[in-house]
């Protein structure tokens, strides 16, 4: 269990308080975290400071990106995978999976959809999938930058080759999502079976900055074997990396893999790291994710008081969506796309947020 004190309503005493507090402060002017710190605060953080960190790290989101919480369209293109991560309800060896490829026609469509409702930033999100050849992307992205000038995607489609990478940014790609899962490589391998190979996976991150992308990495919170050690490692890594965007959210137990009895993350374990990735990298773009909502109650509003400010309301069709089971009892606003929007849109400014259907742009982000 990691995170323990966050979990057990524990608060700590005063003195022990008072250090995770001054502590919480120079993160929050430095932004800056030695080792050291980041050792001592996952071990020592509880309920008593987790309002604080919060605080601090929405301070923060507010001061770049105000109150805006950018909406991005997700549609999941293809549930086919070749990769075989244990944790993950698509990994090739699941037979149960009924495996499906949208045409770019449908994918066109969905996006089309979306335009509709008011999107202008898109995720095309899938497995791993051979059959997503870089001729068929590359035009397939041509054709959108084409019909939508005033939009934007971000593809999130595993590892590829850097050649391939750069086939796609070359016919206008310029935002992937490729989450590192852990930095920490002994638990990686005890994620992932031995054929995926943790170096090839940093190695994508690092080609996919160096072509010039917009690149998000992230991590599971609460998977099996995961220590505070872990996690120290995986926010050493996102100082080291600053990716501009962090996909961070709690592990959930699949039925039909071998970890279906394994514990889920919880809501205030995941609270923690986003305040701290907030305070670490200030201009990154953090979603309030989807299962972050999916294992707690109050998940949405933790995720955004905790310095998040993205959302991905689910685009893609609701026969096909329930295809895509990444993780059990995948939450949802609603069923159908303009459902999904509207009471995203409510629950958002419920919130005391604003929701904003725009490029939703990092703050550095200039055109190519
Ligand atoms: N629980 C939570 N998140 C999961 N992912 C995959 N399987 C699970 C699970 N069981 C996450 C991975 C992946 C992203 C698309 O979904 O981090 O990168």
């Amino acid at each position: 269990m990691i995170l323990p004190n966050i979990t057990q309503n524990y608060v700590n005493d005063d003195h022990q308080s008072n250090i995770i507090m001054e502590m919480i402060d120079t993160l929050a002017k430095s932004h800056i975290i030695s080792q050291g710190v980041c050792e001592y605060l996952l071990d020592h953080i509880s309920m008593r400071e987790l309002p604080y960190l919060m605080m601090k790290a929405r301070e923060l989101t507010d001061q770049i990106y105000g109150k805006e919480i950018f909406f991005r369209g997700l549609i999941e293109i293809t549930n086919v995978c070749s990769q075989g991560c244990y944790y993950c309800g698509l990994q090739s060896g699941n037979n149960l999976v009924n495996r499906y490829r949208m045409s770019e026609t449908a994918i066109l469509s969905t996006v089309e959809e979306g335009y509709q409702l008011g999107f202008r930033s898109f995720v095309w999100q899938g497995g791993e999938d051979a059959g997503l050849t870089d001729e068929w992307l590359c035009s397939l992205i041509r054709k959108f930058r084409a019909d939508y000038p005033d939009c934007v995607v971000t593809l999130s489609i595993g590892e590829r080759s850097r050649a391939s990478y750069q086939a796609l940014y070359d016919s206008g790609l310029d935002r992937c999502l490729l989450r590192h899962e852990s930095a920490s490589k002994s638990l990686y391998e005890k994620l992932h079976p031995q054929w995926m190979s943790f170096d090839h996976r940093m190695q994508c991150l690092q080609d996919l900055k160096d072509i010039g992308y917009w690149v998000g990495a992230g991590f599971l919170i609460n998977p099996p074997f995961q220590k505070n050690a872990d996690l120290v490692e995986d926010l050493m890594f996102i100082q080291r990396f600053q990716p501009h965007m962090c996909g961070i959210g709690p592990f959930i137990p699949h039925p039909d893999t071998k970890f279906r009895d394994e514990e889920a993350g919880y809501g205030n374990q995941t609270a923690v790291m986003l305040a701290l990735v907030r305070l670490i990298v200030p201009e990154v773009l953090l979603p309030a994710t989807t299962a972050l909502a999916t294992v707690d109650a109050l998940g949405r509003s933790k995720g955004l008081n905790s310095g998040g400010n993205v959302v991905m309301p689910n685009l893609t069709a609701p026969d096909i969506r329930k295809l895509y089971e990444i993780y059990a009892q995948k939450k949802n606003w609603g069923d159908e796309a303009a459902e999904n929007v509207k009471r995203a849109i409510r629950d958002i400014e419920e919130l005391g947020y604003i929701p904003a259907l725009t490029r939703g742009d990092h703050i550095s982000y200039k055109e190519k």
